[in-house]
C-alpha cells in the first residue's frame, strides 16, 4: 500500500476529543445540521462516519433515523463511540479501520462523512487520496470539512508562520482544488456550510455524484 501523512490517533487525544469545549461543538454540529438539510432525506439510508473519532456525529446521525457505519483508526476512538451509542441504547456498526484502506465495497453507502480530517495532511497527493477513497464508496454524497484558504484565521496562521517558521497544523484548500478533486471521480459541489463567516476557517462542502 501505498504511504499517507499520519495523524494522531492516540488514545490521550481521543480522551481530549471527548472534553471538547460545548461551544466549539456545538457551532460544528449546526454546520453537520446545515450539510445534512441539503440532501433530500427520504432517500438516504446509509451513512459512512469516517474517521468517527469518538462518535459525537454517529450518535446525532443514528438519532436522524440513519443507518450508520462509523470507523476510525484510533482503537480508543473506536472503544468511546461503541460505548457512548452504547449509553444512548443506540446501534451502528463501528470498527477499527483505515481510511485510506476501507474494506467496503464500491458506492456501498449513500452518504459519506468525513469531519476534521483533510485538513491534517499538507501534501496535495494525500488531500486526493483521502477524496478518492470517500468517493469510492459513495453512491449519492460526500459532506467534508476543510480549512478555507480564505480567512482571516488562515491569513493570520500563514504570517505566523513566515514569522516564526513553525509548521501550520490546519492545512488550507481552497473550494476550488477540492472541486477539482471531486470532479475526477465524477461529483460535484452542491454547496457549502461556513462557520460563521471570515473569522472562522472551518467549512463543510457537500458534493452530489453526478447522474
Ligand atoms: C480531529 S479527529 C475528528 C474526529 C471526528 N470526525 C470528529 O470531528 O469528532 C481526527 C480523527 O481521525 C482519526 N484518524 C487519523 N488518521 C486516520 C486514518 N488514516 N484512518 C481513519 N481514521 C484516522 C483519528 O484517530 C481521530 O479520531
Amino acid at each position: 500500500m501505498q504511504n499517507y501523512e499520519r495523524v494522531k490517533s492516540d488514545s490521550i487525544s481521543a480522551e481530549l476529543y471527548t472534553k471538547r469545549k460545548p461551544r466549539k461543538h456545538q457551532a460544528e454540529m449546526q454546520m453537520v445540521v446545515e450539510a445534512f438539510q441539503m440532501l433530500p432525506t427520504p432517500k438516504i439510508e446509509t451513512v459512512l462516519d469516517a474517521p468517527c473519532g469518538v462518535g459525537r456525529f454517529s450518535l446525532w446521525m443514528l438519532q436522524q433515523g440513519f443507518d450508520v457505519t462509523a470507523v476510525d483508526l484510533g482503537e480508543s476512538a473506536v472503544k468511546l463511540t461503541t460505548e457512548l451509542l452504547e449509553d444512548n441504547s443506540l446501534v451502528a456498526n463501528v470498527g477499527c479501520q483505515d481510511i485510506f484502506n476501507m474494506q467496503f465495497g464500491e458506492q456501498e453507502f449513500d452518504v459519506s462523512f468525513c469531519f476534521r480530517l483533510l485538513h491534517h495532511f499538507s501534501e496535495e497527493k494525500d488531500q486526493a487520496a483521502l477524496v478518492a477513497k470517500l468517493c469510492r464508496v459513495t453512491s449519492g454524497y460526500v459532506i467534508i470539512s476543510y480549512i478555507s484558504t480564505y480567512s482571516t484565521t488562515t491569513l493570520r496562521r500563514k504570517l505566523r508562520k513566515r514569522i516564526s517558521g513553525k509548521a501550520i497544523k490546519q492545512n488550507p484548500i481552497s473550494l476550488t482544488q477540492l472541486k477539482t478533486m471531486f470532479s475526477s471521480y465524477n461529483f460535484k459541489h452542491l454547496g457549502s456550510v461556513k462557520r460563521s463567516g471570515l473569522l472562522h476557517s472551518l467549512q463543510l462542502a457537500v458534493f452530489a455524484r453526478n447522474g
